[in-house]
């Protein structure tokens, strides 16, 4: 099999998955990151995150020999590819991007560059990041030493991360040469051999792909918010309006799921970065519009909240409310920019002895005087008098409502992600309530026919 010497700078979700899936196809990979802990785990094999698949990947790639890690950049020596995967989150009291991470990694790895290596970015950036990149670098190395920046983004999903790294729905290469692309393209040959459809472009394009793709995503889901809002206002079902959308080829089933809203450390940073860069090109319409994506969306968890409140009778202090949920989304223990945490640290926050089960994100939770955390549904819901349903868990859409009901002290449950069915729930005594829905549901004259 080709192999190809590889280094990977940054392990976070993005940089570890991608090391064990080149080490997968065969290539000889060390990934670097500058924390000790997270690459002592990774070393021995062991997951620092809850990733579906990540742990035996990972695994695999170690016991052959092929994956390593270090915190030392020195360990890139012999490598002609670099991957850059370190983290670029929002400002600190700006929308921008902070790069810091990006620049300190080029930094240490520009004296370790050997001739004609390939510097390849899959963090989301800014468009104009790759040229500044390639000019920094040519400061950094000696001259005529030949090094080029690619550009390479990363689609994959948090909770999919491995079947989108193995299987992408289509790989970005932006490349100034040819020479550059047919180096990607000897990393990528297995993906190509099992005809995951590739672009080639510009360097700026690519950049632009990654950004632009989370702000459809993220435009899309506030859409549909929007959609809810006037379906409860209406009296509508959003979960039928949104049935018979995802039904019209050209607007497909996928993020039409209405609820809190989106969260975690992607798609709302990558939102604002956008939208800042396009005004600093001059290009105004974009925060006019994607200003009103992001309020949209910071709104869901503002009537969530009222919606609990209005539920405790506009008294929530003292009163006990279980909140299923703390993660940003389900099959993740991420809990970054988390719709879920907001909303229970929002009724926290107004008095409300707030106790939160998640599957997997509890642990982060361990320590905050706030909060109070169970490891199971039943202890978290033990005498509550609201429930909430926050992340949409497929254990959480598979509860038994009767047996829930007789340790809650009220049925009364807030369906923030739409993942309950209301009639197993509502014939098992419980009122439901859902952003997007009647208010309570259903409506009396659909409970009849329901029977
Ligand atoms: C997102 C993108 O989907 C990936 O393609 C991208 O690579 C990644 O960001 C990144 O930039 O690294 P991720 O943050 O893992 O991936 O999360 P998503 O699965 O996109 O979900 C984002 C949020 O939207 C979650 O809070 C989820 O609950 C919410 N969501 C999603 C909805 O509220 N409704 C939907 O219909 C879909």
């Amino acid at each position: 099999m080709f192999s190809v010497r590889i280094s990977v700078l940054g392990t976070g979700y993005l940089g570890a998955t991608h090391a064990a899936a080149l080490a997968r196809w065969g290539h000889i990979v060390s990934g670097v990151d500058v924390d000790p802990h997270r690459v002592d785990l990774l070393s021995r094999g062991v997951a620092p995150f809850h990733e579906p698949g990540f742990a035996d990947l990972l695994r695999e790639g170690v016991a052959s020999g092929r994956l390593t890690f270090s915190t030392d950049v020195a360990a890139v020596d012999g490598a002609d590819v670099h991957f850059l995967c370190v983290g670029t989150p929002q400002l600190d009291g700006a929308d921008g991007a902070d790069l810091s991470a990006l620049w300190a990694a080029v930094e240490a790895l520009a004296p370790e560059l050997g001739r004609d290596a390939l510097v390849v970015g899959k963090s989301t950036v800014p468009v104009g990041t790759a040229a500044l990149l390639q000019e920094r670098i040519d400061d950094l190395t000696p001259p005529n030493h030949g090094v080029e920046v690619a550009w390479n983004p990363e689609f994959l999903r948090e909770g999919h991360a491995v079947e989108d790294s193995l299987r992408p729905d289509r790989l970005v290469l932006g490349t100034a040469s040819d020479a550059a692309e047919a180096r990607l393209r000897a990393v990528y040959c297995r993906l190509l051999a099992d005809g995951v459809p590739v672009v080639r472009t510009d360097l700026q394009t690519a950049e632009l792909a990654k950004a632009s793709a989370n702000v459809m995503l993220a435009s899309r889901i506030s859409v549909v918010n929007v959609l809810a809002q006037v379906c409860e206002a209406a009296n509508a079902d959003i979960g039928r309006l949104t049935e018979i959308l995802g039904l019209d080829s050209r607007i497909g089933p996928q993020y039409l799921s209405p609820g809190i809203g989106f969260g975690g450390g992607c798609l709302p940073k990558d939102l604002r970065a956008f939208s800042s860069r396009a005004g600093e090109l001059g290009v105004d319409t974009a925060a006019q519009l994607l200003g009103a994506v992001d309020d949209v969306n910071t709104y869901q968890r503002q009537r969530t909240v009222d919606l609990a409140t209005r539920l405790l009778d506009g008294r929530p202090r003292g009163r006990r409310v279980a909140a299923l949920g703390a993660a940003f989304k389900a099959d993740s223990d991420d809990i970054r920019d988390s719709p879920a945490l907001s909303v229970a640290t929002s009724l926290a926050a107004v008095g409300a002895r707030v106790r939160v089960h998640d599957p997997e994100a509890g642990r982060h939770l361990s320590g905050r005087s706030d909060l109070e955390t169970r490891d199971t549904v039943e202890s978290a819901c033990d005498g509550a008098e609201l429930t909430l349903v926050l992340t949409e868990w497929a254990q959480f859409a598979a509860l038994d409502p009767v047996a829930l009901g007789s340790v809650v002290a009220r049925r009364v449950v807030v369906d923030g992600r739409l993942v309950l069915d209301p009639h197993r729930w509502t014939r098992a005594g419980w009122t439901v309530h859902a952003l997007g829905r009647g208010d309570p549901w259903p409506p009396a004259d659909t409970a009849r026919r329901a029977g």
